[in-house]
């Protein structure tokens, strides 16, 4: 696949999209204890399709890769610098890493199975992958306003099963609630807070929004912004405001040699 223009070497435009992407998508405290505690006591760690940096441990020696120059500008200060290069061909010898991780990527990779086999190479111990199941959870409101939201997701989330089959060794795969307060604003994050989802700048730190029509975005927008106004929304979907949280099917892979 061709890499667009800011080097974005997925199926997504980072170019576009990437710009204030980390004031949206922090790292949330929960969900990193989990990758953390996934990363036993690896002091090297690799995290590929890096992004901003969320989930990287703070106290290892972090290496990591990132193919789009607009969301390397995204990294602070108290992260390192990231390499250009892309999962596909990770510019490492075998074994260079104690640990390797991946958070909200797979999904987009061009050769899933290549991308995965060349963590499995580098990392001596663990392979960490933060992802979603393509199954929608039920129930669930937001794809009875956008269902062709879910209809992209369900074609870019690899199954599972396909995953555990390229890391090859033992896989485990535990289910990652979200907290209704979550800090990372991927879509589901709001499950509990549907008025955030009005938010351009919240959708756009989602690129599956960047593969619908302006059409189906505008008809989101007034149907539910609607329907939060008249009370219609709470009437039908208000449980939704009581959970602590919600399983909206995001999963920690782990894959050991
Ligand atoms: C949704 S962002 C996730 C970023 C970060 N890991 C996080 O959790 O916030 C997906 C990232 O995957 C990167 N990506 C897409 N295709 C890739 C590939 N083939 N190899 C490496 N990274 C890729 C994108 O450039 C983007 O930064």
């Amino acid at each position: 696949m061709a890499r667009f223009d800011d080097g974005s070497a997925g199926d997504a435009d980072y170019g576009r999209i990437g710009p204030g992407y980390a004031s949206i998508r922090q790292p949330d405290p929960r969900i990193e204890a989990i990758v953390w505690d996934a990363l036993g006591d690896a002091r090297t760690v690799l995290n590929v399709g890096a992004g901003a940096g969320s989930y990287e441990p703070r106290d290892r020696d972090v290496t990591a890769v990132e193919p789009s120059a607009s969301m390397r500008a995204e990294r602070g200060p108290d992260r390192v610098p990231a390499i250009d290069a892309t999962a596909e061909a990770l510019p490492f010898a075998d074994d260079s890493f104690d640990a390797a991780m991946a958070s909200v990527t797979i999904h987009q990779w061009p050769q899933l199975e290549r991308g995965l086999a060349e963590m499995r190479r580098v990392s001596r111990g663990p392979v960490v992958i933060l992802t979603f199941a393509p199954q929608v959870p039920e129930p669930w409101w937001q794809p009875v306003y956008v269902p062709e939201l879910y209809e992209v997701e369900a074609q870019r989330m690899p199954d599972l099963d396909r995953v555990a089959r390229a890391l090859g060794g033992h896989v485990e795969v535990h289910t990652v609630p979200i907290p209704a307060d979550c800090i990372d604003g991927f879509g589901q994050a709001f499950f509990a807070r549907p008025e955030r989802t009005l938010e351009p700048e919240v959708r756009r730190a989602m690129s599956a929004w960047s593969f619908l029509t302006p059409e189906v975005v505008s008809r989101y927008e007034r149907e539910l912004g609607d329907d939060l106004a008249s009370g219609a929304w709470d009437e039908r979907w208000g449980s939704f405001r009581t959970l602590a949280s919600f399983d909206a099917g995001l999963r920690l892979v782990i894959g050991q040699p």
